[in-house]
Order: structure tokens, then sequence, then C-alpha cells
């Protein structure tokens, strides 16, 4: 009987080239060339916001009652500013760590191929991400220092679950809010068309994150477990506290001080995370990586 029986690794196996099979066919059918699909030309009109106000650090706030219109969207094409430029950060993190994970791997497999595939939507997205911030009249925002160092180290030795799990953690934290962005009539219509190219593109890469973390976690023994549950969620703490850098504040004409006192006491804004990344914290439960130090983390970037 041994010729009818498939042994479950095998089966597996296939079921992941099946996932990547896919995905493949969906990029085939529905991808984008920002070059050409979004509307570089036509100048910025400030009339319209970067992002949807309700999702500003300072939306609710004392200090965004007393802003003006106009001072209301400059903050909030500052902060979409911001958050694209952490968005290249990251997508060159994960770029490196995809092309790490595929080194001399099957190049037939259609798992390799899809790697592939999701490394060269990120080279596009982050220059889409890095013009799209230029025009709506931003500097170059970074990550503080450290930060910036961490990565690096990061990006150098993460693998396996580690590096798959934070990869989607960033990808769905972006996802939440890029959804409201680009169904949103006050928000520039360029950055609606990035936003939804991006939230397209971004839900097959999702896919492909999440099942290669369950993926990798299935011969994962508990000490394994526990320490990459906590590797990724201070990945995720400093991924998610890096979104809107603070010099968005006096870009924007505003008091630095005041506006990251009130920003950081913001419960509208953090309730907006918490339920935002409802579906997220499911996902890292049911993959058993939401352990006691790794909550801690989340806790305090009001992620849960
Ligand atoms: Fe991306
Ligand atoms: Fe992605």
């Amino acid at each position: 009987m041994a010729s009818s029986t498939v042994r479950p690794e095998t089966q597996d196996r296939s079921a992941e080239q099946d996932v990547a099979r896919r995905l493949l066919d969906s990029a085939a059918k529905l991808s984008y060339d920002p070059a050409t699909e979004v509307d570089w030309d036509t100048p910025l009109d400030k009339d319209f916001h970067g992002a949807s106000p309700e999702w500003s650090t300072l939306y609710g706030t004392s200090y965004w009652g007393e802003l003006t219109d106009a001072q209301r969207k400059e903050l909030t094409r500052q902060e979409a500013a911001s958050v694209a430029s952490t968005g290249i950060w990251f997508e060159m993190i994960l770029q490196q760590m995809v092309l790490r994970d595929m080194y001399a791997k099957d190049p037939t497999s259609p798992r390799f191929q899809w790697a592939l595939t999701e490394i060269a939507d990120e080279c596009r997205h982050s220059i889409m991400f890095a013009r799209g911030a230029a025009k709506l009249g931003a500097p170059a925002y970074r990550p503080r220092r450290a930060v910036v160092e961490l990565g690096r180290a990061f990006k150098t030795l993460a693998f396996g679950e580690a590096a798959y799990a934070a990869i989607l953690v960033a990808e769905e934290v972006l996802d939440v809010m890029q959804r409201d962005w680009m169904r949103d009539e006050r928000v520039a219509p360029f950055v609606r068309t990035i936003n939804n190219i991006h939230v397209v593109e971004e839900s097959r890469h999702m896919k492909f994150a999440r099942d290669e973390t369950r993926k990798r976690l299935r011969d994962a023994g508990p000490l394994r477990r526990q320490l990459n549950a906590f590797v990724i969620a201070i990945a995720s703490y400093y991924i998610v506290t890096s979104m809107v850098n603070r010099n968005v504040y006096a870009n924007a004409g505003l008091d630095t001080a005041r506006a990251l006192a009130e920003a950081r006491a913001n419960e509208h804004h953090k309730a907006l995370m918490r339920s935002s990344c409802s579906g997220l914290m499911d996902f890292l439960a049911s993959a058993r990586l939401l352990t006691r130090p790794a909550l801690f983390f989340y806790k305090r970037a009001h992620l849960i």
C-alpha cells in the first residue's frame, strides 16, 4: 500500500507550492506599475488631506481642536509622508530577509518565483512611496538612529518565523490605515491611488507571510517559540512606534513639545490602533506568539 500513501510532509510541501502558484497567478492578473498608474504630474492641491484625519496622531486632542483646516491638512500630509517613509525603511529590511531566505533554493519552484515577485513588488512600492512623500512636500523621515541600527541587525540576522511574522505585522498595520485612506474623498487623489495599489498587492504578501509563519512554527520547540515571539514583538514595537516621525509636527508648523505630549496621551488614536489590529492579534494568538513578554510590547505599542 506504500505507493498510495502520501506522507504528510510531502502533502505540506505541495500545499505550499499550491499557495505560491495561486499567488503568482493572481499577480499576473492584477499588478500595477506605479510609474504610469499614479498621477505624478498634477501639482499638489493643498485642499486635500494626506491621510484620513481620524488617523492623525492629534485627532481628538485639544490641540487638534485649535488647528485651522489648513494646518490639519498639512499635518496629515506630513504624517502620511512619514508613514510612507517608514514603509520604505521596512520594505528594505523585508526585501533583504526574503532574498536571504531564497538564497540557493530551487529556482524552478513556484515558492521561489513568488518570493522574487514579492521582492519586485516591494521595490516598486518603495520608489512609489518615495515619490509620493516628495510630492507631499515632506523631507526624508527616518526612524531614530538606535532604531535604524536595530533594524540593521534584524535584517541581517532574522530568519524563519521571526522574519515572516515581523513582515506580517508591518504589512497589516500599514494595510488597516491604507484601506481607510484609499476610500476617503478628503485624501489627495494621488495618495488614494498609491494606497489602493499597495492594498491590492500587499494582500498577496500577507497571505504568504501568514503561511510561512505557520509553516516555520510547525516544528518549533517551546524555547524557540518563546524566543521568537519575543523578537517579533520587539520588532513590531519599533515598527509601529516609528510610523509617525516626531519632526512631522514642526514641519506642519506646530509646537513639537505640545504635539508630542498630546499625541502620546491620545486615547482616540490608541483605541483606533487596537480595534484595527484585532485581526492581526487573533492570528498571532492562533500561532501562539502572544506570550506574556510579547504581550507587554504589543500593549505598549497599543496594538492590543
Ligand atoms: Fe509594499
Ligand atoms: Fe509587502
